[in-house]
C-alpha cells in the first residue's frame, strides 16, 4: 500500500511561520476510481500566496482551514491513471499541496506539460510565473520602446522575468531590490540598467538618478513606502501593474494608504491589479514566446532550490526575509 505524507496547517502563523503552525501525517492512498489519475509530486512552487492563504486576509481563493493540507501549486509525474485525459508518465501541474501525492480528476484545473520538459520550469519562467510577469508587464503595462520600467522584488521570479522582458520589449529597466549583491545580479546577471538597493538610505534621491526620464511604468511586487514612493515620480501616461505586496502579507495590521497616490491624476496615470491566472488561456503563446527568449540567450532563467517536503514552512519564510534569488521551489522527490 503506498502511503502519502503530508503537510497540515495545525495554527495560523502570525508574523513568519514556525515549524508548530504545522503538522505533518501518513495517509494510505485510496484506490483509483474511473476518471481518477495519481500524481506523485516532484515539486512544489513557493508562491508568497501561500502565506496569504494561510491566514484568514480575501484572497483570490479561501484561506486554508485548520487541520487542511496547506494548498500550493506543484509539478507532478502521473504513477497511474483510470482517466481519459491524464496518462501515465504526464508532466502535469495543479494545485498539488504540500504532500507527496495528489488526486487528478477528469474535471481538474490542471495543465499537461510535454513529459521532456524541465519540472521546474513548468512552474516558473515556462508556468504561471511567466504568465503572470508577461500578463502584467505586456497587457497591464503596454511598454513602448524607451520608456523606463521599474521592477520591485527584480531578483526574484516574477520580477526577474518582468524586467528582461522590458529590456527585450526595448525599455529602460530599473531594478528594486534587498541588497547589493542581488543588484550586482540583476545588472550583471538579467540586463537590468540600473539596480536600488531599498536597504540603503536615500532611496528617494537613488529612484531620480535612476530615472531620469521618470518612471512610465512600475511592475510593483511589493507594495508599502516602495509603492507610495514610486507613485511620486511618474511620468505622463504612466502605468502601474500591480503584481503583489509582498511587504505587507506578513502584517497583522492593513499598512496606511499610498499618500502619493495623487499623483496619478496629475500624470493622468493608471494604477491596475491583475492576477496571472486570468490569463491562463494565453499560456501556450506567453510560455513559446518566453522559451525564444531562453533560447536565444536573451531571458536567462535562476532558481532557488530546497531539499525535502518538511522544509516547505521554512522556505515560506525565506521569500520574506529574501533568501530566495529567482523561483523558489521545494524538490518533493526525483524526477
Ligand atoms: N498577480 C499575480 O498573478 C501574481 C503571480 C505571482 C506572484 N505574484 C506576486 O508577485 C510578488 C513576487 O512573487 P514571487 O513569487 O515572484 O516571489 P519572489 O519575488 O521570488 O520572492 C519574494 C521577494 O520579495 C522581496 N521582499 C520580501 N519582503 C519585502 C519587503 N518588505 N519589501 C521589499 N521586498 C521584499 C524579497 O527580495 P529582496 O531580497 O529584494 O527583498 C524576496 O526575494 C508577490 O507579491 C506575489 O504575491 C502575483
Amino acid at each position: 500500500m503506498t502511503m502519502n505524507r503530508r503537510i497540515l496547517l495545525a495554527k495560523r502563523p502570525v508574523g513568519l511561520a514556525t515549524r508548530d503552525d504545522f503538522s505533518a501525517d501518513e495517509q494510505a492512498i485510496p484506490e483509483l476510481q474511473d476518471g481518477e489519475a495519481l500524481l506523485k509530486t516532484l515539486y512544489i512552487g513557493i508562491d508568497p500566496t501561500i502565506r496569504t492563504w494561510l491566514s484568514t486576509a480575501k484572497s483570490y481563493l479561501p484561506p486554508v482551514r485548520i487541520g487542511e493540507v496547506v494548498r500550493s501549486a506543484g509539478v507532478g509525474r502521473v504513477v497511474d491513471s483510470k482517466s481519459d485525459r491524464f496518462k501515465a508518465g504526464d508532466l502535469v501541474t495543479h494545485l498539488v499541496g504540500w504532500q507527496e501525492y495528489s488526486m487528478l480528476h477528469d474535471d481538474s484545473f490542471a495543465t499537461v506539460f510535454p513529459g521532456s520538459m524541465n519540472p521546474r520550469h513548468t512552474l516558473g519562467v515556462l508556468g504561471s510565473t511567466g504568465v503572470a510577469a508577461y500578463a502584467g508587464l505586456v497587457y497591464v503595462g503596454r511598454p513602448r520602446e524607451g520608456e523606463t520600467v521599474v521592477v520591485s522584488a527584480a531578483a526574484g521570479a516574477t520580477g526577474s522575468v518582468a524586467g528582461q522582458l522590458a529590456k527585450i520589449k526595448g525599455c529602460r529597466a530599473v531594478g528594486i531590490a534587498g541588497s547589493d549583491e542581488k543588484c550586482r545580479h540583476v545588472i550583471e546577471n538579467l540586463g537590468f540598467d540600473a539596480c536600488i538597493n531599498y536597504k540603503d538610505d536615500g532611496f528617494r534621491e537613488a529612484l531620480k538618478e535612476a530615472c531620469p526620464k521618470r518612471v512610465d511604468i512600475y511592475f510593483d511586487n511589493v507594495g508599502g513606502w516602495i509603492l507610495n514612493e514610486v507613485l511620486g515620480r511618474l511620468n505622463t501616461g504612466a502605468r502601474i501593474a500591480l503584481c503583489g505586496a509582498i511587504s505587507v502579507y506578513n502584517a497583522e495590521k492593513k499598512p496606511p494608504g499610498p499618500s502619493n497616490y495623487l499623483n496619478l491624476i496629475t500624470v493622468r496615470g493608471r494604477m491596475e491589479g491583475f492576477n496571472g491566472m486570468d490569463h491562463w488561456g494565453k499560456h501556450s503563446e506567453i510560455s513559446a514566446e518566453l522559451a525564444r527568449y531562453m533560447e536565444d540567450g536573451r531571458l536567462k532563467n535562476y532558481e532557488t532550490v530546497v531539499d525535502g517536503l518538511d522544509e516547505a514552512w521554512r522556505s515560506v519564510n525565506m521569500l520574506f526575509t529574501g533568501e530566495n534569488l529567482g523561483k523558489l521551489l521545494v524538490k518533493v522527490a526525483e524526477s
